[in-house]
């Protein structure tokens, strides 16, 4: 860019728009703002932008009246969201961290994934999918040795007619046992506990890992304070991440809860559903444990699990018709 091209504007340059063609009423009541913005967004152009902007307007003001906000309140609300954009970096999301922990990613994860019987439920998907995972073939590990217990994962990847689908890309990651992805080390040096690998043509996937532990969402920042002053644990219960892309079929972001945790039942984000907990299977054989690959042989878990995937059809089916049993105006529907 030239020097004459980044140069500010010699007078202040309004946006452009017009003016509105009625007048607002000077708010000398509250009630007039509220009615003052709602005719405003009367003007937005795209239709489902209007409804939006409609329903966030309504209920943004309806909370401060509600609440009869005080000027500190307001104030400490404008510190908190700055600080909490402030916090976010190339590896640290604290703004979808709030979302998650105000229970906000999983509701709008619930209403775009609306629950088919058969299919694999859907998970929050977390700031911790990196791009740099390993490709991993059959059978082998995603965890380098010592990151934790062994666990087995296998599976196949089905159409809800029970057909195999073969070559699904599995991008799948989880914590070593002290809790942490592998992104939360400083001297992070290479992807840990994360790999990129494909169903066969049997649509089948095996693969090595550790078994997860519970463990707390970041806890230094805006969203950990509101946590403590919410009196809320910041733990999710143990769980594996699983995500699945196979051309034709809507993309499954998921995620996989071993049973028999405390946090099942108060995860700090919402994430788990019944039909994503699973039961772990202990294999005493150290025969077996070294055919599979695990170095020290002895013991390991088992998770075996299908996971079933709509196809694009089938999940657009779904979401127009409770888009339509809700009466929403949706983006490409108007
Ligand atoms: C996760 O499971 O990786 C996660 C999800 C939401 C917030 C933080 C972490
Ligand atoms: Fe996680």
């Amino acid at each position: 860019m030239s020097d004459l091209e980044s140069a500010p504007p010699a007078k202040a340059v309004p946006n452009g728009m017009p003016f509105p063609s009625f007048d607002l009423p000077l708010p000398d009541k509250p009630e007039i703002i509220t009615a003052n913005l709602q005719k405003l967004v009367e003007l937005t152009p795209n239709p489902r932008h209007k409804f939006i902007f409609k329903a966030l307007t309504k209920h943004l003001h309806q909370f401060v009246n509600e609440t009869s906000l005080s000027t500190d309140e307001w104030m400490a609300a404008i510190n908190f969201l700055t600080r909490t954009g402030q916090k976010c970096t190339p590896l640290r999301q604290e703004t979808i961290l709030l979302s998650d922990v105000l229970g906000v990613s999983a509701l709008v994860d619930a209403i775009n994934n609306p629950v088919i019987e058969g299919a694999t439920e859907s998970s929050v998907l977390g700031p911790f999918l990196t791009e740099d995972a390993a490709d991993v073939d059959f059978g082998e590990s995603i965890a380098s040795e010592g990151k934790g217990d062994y666990m087995y994962v296998e599976g196949r990847i089905l159409t809800t007619d029970g057909e195999p689908v073969p070559n699904a890309v599995i991008e799948t990651w989880e914590t070593d046992a002290n809790g942490f992805y592998d992104t939360q080390y400083a001297d992070r040096s290479h992807p840990d506990c994360r790999g990129r690998l494909r169903s066969n043509d049997d649509g089948r996937f095996g693969y090595r890992a550790v078994v997860p532990v519970a463990y707390p969402v970041p806890g230094d920042g805006p969203v950990g304070e509101l946590l403590s002053l919410l009196g809320r644990h910041n733990m999710r219960p143990n769980h594996l991440h699983i995500m699945v892309e196979a051309p034709g079929f809507h993309k499954l972001v998921t995620a996989l809860y071993p049973e028999g945790c405390d946090y099942i039942v108060s995860d700090c984000v919402f994430g788990v559903k019944k039909s994503l907990v699973v039961s772990l299977k202990d294999v005493t054989d150290d025969e077996e444990a070294r055919r599979l690959g695990f170095p020290r042989g002895g013991s390991f878990k088992l998770l075996q699990h299908d996971i079933v995937l709509l196809t694009e059809e089938q999940s657009a089916a779904i979401r127009a018709r409770v888009d339509e049993e809700r009466g929403v105006i949706t983006a490409d529907k108007h």
